[in-house]
């Protein structure tokens, strides 16, 4: 069996159209505009390329962009007041502070400022319990949009056995919530998980977040099922010439995708989407503020 790819880049792009349409019908019919507000400490050059690209793409579907970017020394004292202000300000519906700060701010501090109800990362701890225990709240992007391709592809998840490579944060718990919101059985492997290759070969559903390059092989791999490659890892490739680097997934692509029923490739498929779910989430806290009706399919 070959895989069918699952094309993020396309289906970022479907996302992004359907917020657009939503921006300008807000725009044309309440004459309100959806605001995120993008905080960036210091100058780590992963981060700058991240935060810049949100912004276009902010603008691009019609939000307003506000970025604020702080010097690397920044107290937190006077990062928590600008988060304060963003807060209290009503053109602003979504806050994203980068991550990760410089180690002398308090991430959990800072995340935990933000008004969830603003919190379009989903990364505060009321959105987190929120999401646990089945209620409304703002989700996390790449895991939302993790979700919203399995939907797509699927059509219903209810029943389906799922395994979630990877128990951070930020990815595979917010994605084993998820998935068992939409009935899956879930199952959450990681670094000291027995046998996790058979674990795997049961997963209808595989999704890997692990940060570690091609570590799902295809003998992981039950024929047919659908996996979900959460992975960006940039390597060396001298075959591309000297000094040149590539990206890869935590699966090993070609391995994996003469077995599963369908895969996303990286670059090109979870990766994309995070954005775009950025968006959505911004749109959605926009509704929410206004007592608006949300947009159909865009979230949880
Ligand atoms: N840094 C890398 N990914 C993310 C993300 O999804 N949100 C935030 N705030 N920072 C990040």
């Amino acid at each position: 069996m070959t895989a069918q790819i699952i094309d993020g880049k396309a289906f970022a792009a479907t996302v992004r159209d359907k917020v657009a349409g939503h921006v300008a019908r807000l725009k044309e019919n309440h004459g309100i505009t959806p605001g995120l507000a993008v905080v960036l400490v210091g100058e780590d050059p992963a981060s700058q390329v991240y935060v810049r690209s949100k912004g276009k793409q902010t603008v691009e579907v019609g939000m307003n962009s506000f970025e604020h970017k702080l010097e690397i020394d920044t107290s937190e004292g006077d990062l928590l007041a600008l988060i304060e202000k963003l807060n209290a300000d009503p053109a602003v519906h979504g806050i994203l502070v980068q991550l990760p700060l410089p180690g002398h701010l308090d991430e959990d501090l800072v995340i935990n400022a933000i008004d969830p109800a603003k919190d379009v990362d989903g990364f505060h701890i009321s959105n987190v319990g929120l999401l646990g225990t089945g209620q409304k709240s703002m989700v996390p992007c790449t895991p939302l949009g993790c979700l919203m391709m399995l939907r797509d592809h699927h059509g219903s998840l209810s029943g389906l056995n799922a395994v979630v490579i990877g128990r951070s944060n930020i990815v595979g718990k917010p994605m084993a919530q998820l998935l068992l919101g939409d009935s899956c059985t879930v199952t959450i492997a990681h670094s000291r998980t027995k046998d996790i290759q058979e674990v795997c070969r049961r997963a209808d559903i595989v999704v890997a977040a692990v940060g570690r390059r091609e570590m799902v092989t295809g003998d992981w791999i039950k024929p047919g099922a659908t996996v979900i490659d959460v992975g960006i890892n940039r390597i060396d490739a001298p075959e591309k010439g000297e000094g040149k680097t590539r990206l890869v997934g935590d699966c090993d692509y070609g391995s994996c995708a003469e077995v599963a029923g369908a895969i996303t490739p990286v670059p090109g498929g979870v990766g994309p989407m995070t954005i775009a779910c950025l968006l959505a989430n911004t749109l959605t806290a926009c509704c929410r503020a206004n007592a608006l009706e949300e947009p159909e399919g865009l979230t949880a």
